[in-house]
């Protein structure tokens, strides 16, 4: 399933994120906040619990989530995205994986995983901003389904068709909310008409 945001803010912050003229630290206050809002969507079906609090005036029926999530950021470029969806969900466990894309292959080399033994999580939210081949969000799913992860969502900025195919091809079961998905992915692997480097944008390193 793909979930292609229609959300106006998140329309409106991911066209400021494409101008050139926007600067790593406007880059970095957007893509935490369009991460929050993508976040809303993705979590809409996470399960909870019945429970009762008591309020100053008596009880009242409430609900408690009832699943672990983790945040699954790809470095570097999914960085941005931990912080807004952490402060909404501040019982969530952060497990970083380090993913680089080989310049003349595209395909994903991992350089970093502290994953422990066995799954501490029940929902895992795999943060990358961009989708281009699905290299990298595929290399990073077969982790997490090695681990034993039950239940895995995608959550990215933009996607072209050939990333979102590769991705569904791969792991039909893993749900894909996207901003927006581009035209196409160029010769060297990059979206278009894209936002540049996700990652050399928010790290000024461009
Ligand atoms: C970029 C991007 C994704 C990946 C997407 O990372 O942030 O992780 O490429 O491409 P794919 O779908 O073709 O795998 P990059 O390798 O530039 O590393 P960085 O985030 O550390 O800059």
């Amino acid at each position: 399933m793909v979930f292609e945001s229609k959300h106006p803010l998140v329309k409106h912050k991911l066209t400021l994120m494409r101008h050139l003229a926007t600067k790593p630290k406007k880059f970095r206050e957007l893509i935490r906040e369009v991460a929050m809002l993508l976040c809303y969507e993705a979590t809409a079906d996470l399960k909870t619990s019945d429970i009762e609090v008591e309020t100053p005036m008596g009880t009242a029926a409430g609900q408690d989530l009832s699943e672990k999530i983790g945040l699954i950021p790809i470095l570097r470029a999914g960085l941005g995205m931990v912080d807004g969806i952490w402060e909404m969900m501040p019982g969530a466990e952060v497990w970083h994986i380090g993913l680089y894309r080989d310049e003349e292959t595209l395909q994903p080399v991992s350089y970093y995983n502290k994953l422990p033994t066995f799954p501490t999580v029940q929902v895992c939210l795999v943060l990358d901003p961009m989708l281009a081949t699905g290299g990298s969000a595929i290399a990073t799913v077969d982790i997490l389904k090695k681990w034993g992860a039950q239940r895995i969502k995608f959550v990215g900025l933009l996607a072209t068709p050939e990333g979102i195919a590769a991705l569904q091809e791969a792991h039909p079961d893993v749900p894909i909310h996207i901003a927006q998905i581009d035209s196409h992915l160029n010769d060297i692997g990059f979206i278009v008409p894209g936002l540049g480097d996700a990652g050399d944008r928010q790290f000024g390193t461009g």
